[in-house]
């Protein structure tokens, strides 16, 4: 019997990158996956595509996480199409690379929006509306734990996410929920590759295990998070990163 068989799971930015590769990871466990999306349907449909090919279920869902009314809206699908919600995975997210001093207003809004109040928004709705014995997985950064000029409002809306996921732990515990984040290091996605050559190379340079991140060292690990196998950890930010932070 594979670990996630007859679990539903909401994966917030599916439709790309590190999300994608959560998406394919608990399905290849069993679960039957919302890919949520901002607007990419095209990126979306095939995530949905492969996980079919592959015998499992899946359905794509636009949904602006940085919009509390979206976020409903999300849950109300997982629910009408597959009954409950039983993982939340937070993991849209955007970068922002800039001073303190040269973030504008709407650059802070931006970021914080979709990163920190996405992933509250979720949480709030999983509050309620989680069956027993769920799993919250947030996706921080490795960034975090590092002095990074320029990483300032970036880390600000992770550092965040991770102090909440420590609250909400607490929160959800007696019913056997599990909250937890995982802090991925560089990974190899367009997020990150849009940086300029030099630091990308830093970066790198940087693990432990001398290599970027790929989006498939990180599903394994959320799937496990996700798993029976899983449930005396929580409250955790744990670190994907190959030795880099
Ligand atoms: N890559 C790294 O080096 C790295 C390192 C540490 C942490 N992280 C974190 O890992 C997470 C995923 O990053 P990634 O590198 O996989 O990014 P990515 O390749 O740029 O993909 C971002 C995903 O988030 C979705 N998204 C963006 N804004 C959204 C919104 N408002 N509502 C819903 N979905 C939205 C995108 O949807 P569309 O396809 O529709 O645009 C896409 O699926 C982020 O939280 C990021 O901060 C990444």
């Amino acid at each position: 019997m594979r670990k996630l068989e007859n679990k539903t799971a909401i994966v917030t930015g599916g439709s790309r990158g590190i999300g994608a590769n959560i998406c394919l990871s608990l399905a290849a466990e069993g679960a039957q996956v919302v890919v949520n999306y901002a607007g990419n349907a095209k990126a979306a449909a095939e995530v949905v595509d492969k996980i079919e090919a592959a015998g499992g279920r899946a359905l794509a869902v636009q949904a602006d996480v940085s919009q509390s009314a979206e976020v409903k809206k999300l849950f109300d699908f997982a629910e009408q199409q597959f009954g409950k919600v039983d993982i939340l995975v937070n993991n849209a997210g955007v970068v922002h690379y800039k001073t303190i001093e040269e973030t504008t207003d709407e650059e802070f809004d931006r970021v914080m929006r979709i990163n920190t109040y996405g992933t509250f928004y979720g949480m709030r709705e999983a509050a309620s509306r989680m069956a027993d014995n769920g799993r919250v997985i947030n996706i921080s950064s490795s960034a975090v734990r590092m002095m990074l000029p320029t990483y300032g409002p970036y880390c600000g809306t992770k550092g965040a996410v991770e102090q909440m996921t420590r609250s909400f732990a607490k929160e959800m515990g007696l019913r056997g929920i599990t909250v937890n984040a995982v802090s991925p290091g560089p990974t190899e996605t367009e997020l990150f590759m849009d940086n300029p050559p030099e630091k990308i190379e830093r970066m790198r340079n940087l693990a432990a295990l001398g290599r970027l991140g790929r989006p498939d060292d990180m599903g394994p690990v959320i799937a496990f998070l996700a798993s029976e196998d899983g449930g005396w950890i929580t409250g955790q930010v744990v670190p994907v990163n190959g030795g880099t932070a």
